[in-house]
């Protein structure tokens, strides 16, 4: 068991700042979830706290205690890989007991805990068997009771479910997430997927290009992005941005964009007075916006285009020059070129700042 701190970390590949200063702390059992898009430094995060590469610069503390410049082995962690990484020339039983032989544990215990982790994974059965006589996902349980077998303190996964097709993906997912839930091993799982992300991780971290985002719960992540990437990374599809200003006109406060005029209310309007810009980016989750509601805050345009993907429909209304895009349910009917009102729910708009992109509501 293990906390987990990042401080001030930094990876460079000569020019490439593969990690550009990651303050990072994950507190002992919980599972954290590292998303962001290919190339962002998630890979190069777990392998600089597995040991397996030397930081530029910052430290990496385990309960406190640096392990900054100690080798992969005295670390007491595992790391499970995107590619299976089984040993195909040894049999399943092996493969597990692996890192134990090289640790020179004797064979009584090796047995007991190959039999324990091979239990928990559900693999007990093919503990005779070569990696090329499994399936796909039986060779990754494999992978993951070999990383499990030591009961290491951290456990770093990196996209391990991403060969498997969709339906065992999502079977695998609740399996490793009710595992981790019974070991109660501290845990960082690096993922591009989204919907992953949001099932399984206790916290997300997103990452873009070498800088953490955001850190906190998926409810966080998705109600209250903390800026334009990470709101227009979470949720698919992706939030609508239009460019508003903050204007008064007789008393009242209005956000203004080409295509509306919303009134302000005034707890808002204090907020938006403290900032130092009129001008704002508008952001609305296509899900918070509808067929029905006030017309204060309805805009009216010509349906575009309608995605019909049976639970919803995806619809994407031109409104002069903007284009905006609705999820609504999927027994809605629409003809392209039809003139339509559509609704944003007033409690559920997002601000940024348009220079730093930070979120200002
Ligand atoms: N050994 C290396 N030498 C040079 N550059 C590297 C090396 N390893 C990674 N990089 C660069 O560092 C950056 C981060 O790479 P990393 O593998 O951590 O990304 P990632 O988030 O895991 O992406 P993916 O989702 O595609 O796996 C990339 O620009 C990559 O090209
Ligand atoms: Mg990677």
């Amino acid at each position: 068991m293990a906390e987990v701190k990042m401080v001030g970390l930094k990876k460079y590949f000569g020019a490439v700042r593969a990690l550009d200063g990651i303050d990072l702390e994950i507190e002992d059992g919980k599972f954290v979830v590292l998303l962001g898009p290919s190339g962002c430094g998630k890979t190069t995060l777990l392998r600089c706290v597995s040991g397996l590469e030397k930081v530029t610069d910052g430290r990496v503390l385990f309960n406190e205690k640096d392990v900054t410049d100690l080798p992969p082995k005295s670390r007491n962690v595992s790391m499970v890989f995107q590619s299976y990484a089984v040993w195909p020339h040894m049999k399943v039983y092996d493969n597990i007991a692996y890192p134990m032989k090289i640790k020179k544990y004797d064979r009584a215990e090796i047995e007991k805990r190959v039999e324990w982790a091979a239990r928990l994974l559900n693999i007990h059965e093919l503990l005779d068997r070569y990696p090329a006589q499994l399936s796909g996902g039986q060779r990754q349980r494999v992978a993951v009771a070999r990383a499990i077998v030591l009961e290491p303190a951290v456990l770093l996964m990196d996209e391990p479910l991403s060969n498997l097709d969709a339906l065992l993906r999502v079977m695998m997912r609740s399996e490793l997430k009710k595992l981790q839930e019974r070991l109660g091993t501290t845990t960082i799982y690096v993922t591009h997927d989204q919907v992953e992300a949001m099932t399984m991780g206790d916290m997300i971290a997103v990452m873009n290009q070498g800088k953490l985002q955001q850190y906190g719960k998926p409810e966080e992540i998705y109600h209250k992005p903390a800026n334009m990437f990470v709101a227009g990374f979470i949720g698919s599809p992706r939030m609508n941005f239009l460019n508003v200003e903050f204007m008064e006109e007789k008393g009242e406060y209005y956000l203004m964009s080409d295509i509306f005029r919303f009134p302000v209310g005034n707890e808002k309007v204090q907020e938006l007075k403290r900032t130092n810009t009129k001008k704002f980016v508008f952001g609305i989750r296509p899900e918070d916006i509808h067929l029905e509601g006030e017309k204060e805050y309805s805009v009216e345009g010509e349906v575009y285009f309608t995605e019909r993907l049976g639970a919803d429909t995806i619809l994407h209304v031109k409104v002069d020059k903007e284009r905006l895009v609705a999820k609504l349910p999927g027994d809605v009917v629409l003809k392209e070129g039809e003139r339509i009102t559509i609704y944003m729910d007033p409690e559920k708009f997002h601000l940024f700042h348009p220079e730093t992109e930070q979120a200002v509501i």
